[in-house]
């Protein structure tokens, strides 16, 4: 049974969409752990409530990235993590650790990537005046919201939307696509360069 960690910093909608596919067997997987680095945040609660076990790692705790992120990897492997899912983790994970998880780590962004990378996806796309914008799920690499990429789904802008009616259904379909990305990893349906992985 693939083994998963879910990093997240923020509110925990996608950790909780997540755990919602687990439990219902649309994802066959166990949710094995929750990542936070953020005290307080709403993701803690939903995961003491989905009974997952939780470790809060803060950087401020560490004197350097790497040794926060060795930390990290400790919990990882006393887990015996094999697919680690960013939901809304707002730090750039270091190359080593990257390369240390090769092909195991997933993120999803609220954009059609390579469009509006960063933390303000949405109100970015929104101010722009696109028409359409969306969601994806990719590999993650070394950069920022970069790597090869599992799903997207195109969100429209309609007239008469306000930022807030277009997070909405961008949430809406992360909760949807998500799920929908870490089985196709678990089935072992995934390829990088036409190589398969998990
Ligand atoms: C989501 O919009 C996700 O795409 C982005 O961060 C947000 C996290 O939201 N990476 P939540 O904490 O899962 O509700």
């Amino acid at each position: 049974m693939v083994r998963i960690a879910v990093f997240a910093s923020g509110r925990g909608s996608n950790f909780s969409a997540i755990a919602r596919a687990v439990k219902s067997g649309r994802i066959k997987a166990s949710l094995t752990l929750l990542v936070c680095d953020t005290a307080g945040a709403g993701v803690l609660a939903k995961a003491k409530r989905a009974a997952v076990k939780t470790v809060l790692v803060k950087r401020e705790d560490f004197p350097a990235k790497k040794d926060f992120e060795a930390q990290i990897i400790r919990h990882l492997e006393e887990e015996k993590i094999d697919l680690i899912a960013m939901a809304g983790f707002m730090r750039i994970l270091s190359p080593e650790f990257v390369g240390r998880f090769k092909d195991k780590i997933i993120n999803i962004h609220p954009a059609l990537l390579p469009a509006f990378k960063g933390g303000h996806a949405i109100k970015d796309a929104f101010d722009y005046g696109v028409k359409v914008t969306g969601v994806t799920v990719h590999f993650v690499d070394e950069k920022m919201d970069h790597g090869p990429i599992i799903l997207q789904e195109e969100v429209e802008i309609k007239q008469g939307d306000t930022l807030e009616s277009l997070e909405e259904r961008i949430h809406k379909i992360e909760h949807k696509l998500y799920p929908k990305a870490i089985s196709l990893f678990i089935e072992g349906k995934l390829k990088i360069e036409g190589r398969k992985v998990k």
